[in-house]
Order: structure tokens, then sequence, then C-alpha cells
């Protein structure tokens, strides 16, 4: 592959939303709205994080799996504090380093924008700041 396919596919990838490695590489990113990044985060969301906080952010306190609530009470929580959580973990909440900025930014976006929570939008530029 030459370098102007590269760059090419890159910039298609990010228009598209997908995201992989390359996508990651580049430091621009595509303008997304509130609406994209709850629909997305959502679907993130279900498959990383409803396990220990429960479909509709209710939480749980048994087993290993324990987690809390996130339904209606996360005002105090900074976009930097979530980012963070995200990226590196809480005491006892895996690392979620592995998903893509635009990942994080819509799974944080969603968590802040549901249950009840209606904080704004985490963008990929503000988590990209905190890796
Ligand atoms: C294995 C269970 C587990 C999974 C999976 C998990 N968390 Fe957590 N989460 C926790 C625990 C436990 C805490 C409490 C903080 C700590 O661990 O230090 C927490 C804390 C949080 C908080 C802070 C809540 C508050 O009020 O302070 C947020 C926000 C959060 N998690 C979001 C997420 C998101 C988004 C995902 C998916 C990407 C996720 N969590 C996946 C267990 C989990």
């Amino acid at each position: 592959m030459n370098c102007r396919a590269g760059i090419a596919t890159t910039a298609f990838a990010l228009t598209a939303g997908v995201s992989d490695v390359d996508a990651q590489s580049v430091e621009t990113f595509a303008p997304a709205s509130l609406e994209e990044l709850v629909k997305e985060g959502a679907s993130v969301y279900r498959s990383r994080c409803a396990e220990c906080h429960g479909l509709n952010g209710e939480g749980q306190w048994q087993d290993h799996d324990a987690a809390p609530r996130l339904a209606g009470k996360l005002a105090p929580l900074s976009v930097e504090r979530i980012a963070l959580l995200i990226i590196q973990g809480g005491s006892y909440m895996p690392r979620f380093d592995s998903l893509t900025h635009r990942e994080i930014a819509a799974v944080a976006t969603f968590v802040r924008n549901s249950f009840g929570n209606n904080h704004g939008i985490v963008s990929e530029e503000e988590v990209a700041g905190h890796r």
C-alpha cells in the first residue's frame, strides 16, 4: 500500500466512525454530535460495562462484579475523572485502555447523558489528552 492510499483509508475509517489502530494514530477527529456519541456509547456500554453497572445503570452490590449505581448521581464526576477512570480503571473497576479514543468518548458521553444524567459530551480530543 502506498502512502496516499494509507491516508485515504484512514480518513475514510474516521468519517465512517470505524476505529482501528490506524485511525487512532491520526490526531484529528471527526466532529460528533451528542446523539451519535450516545448511540455508539450505548453499544459499548452494553458489551463492556452493563455486566457490572447494570443495563439501566442501577449498579449491583454482590459478588466480584459489585459496581456503583450510575443512574442519577454523576454530577460531581468531571470529564477528566471519567476519562481517567475508564482509561486507567479504579480500585476494582478494570481498565479499558484497549478501547479507542472514540469508544471511550462515546461510552463516557453515554453514561453522562443516560439514566437521568445530563452532563454533556466527552470528546475524542479530551480522551486523547488523558492517554
Ligand atoms: C468488573 C466490574 C466493572 C466493569 C466491567 C465496569 N465498572 Fe465502572 N466501576 C466499577 C467499580 C467497582 C467502581 C467503583 C470505583 C473503583 O473501582 O474504584 C466503578 C466506578 C465507575 C464510575 C464512577 C461512578 C461514581 O459515581 O463515582 C463510572 C462513571 C464507571 N464506573 C463507568 C464505567 C464504564 C463506562 C464502564 C465500561 C467501559 C465500566 N464502568 C465498567 C466496576 C466496573
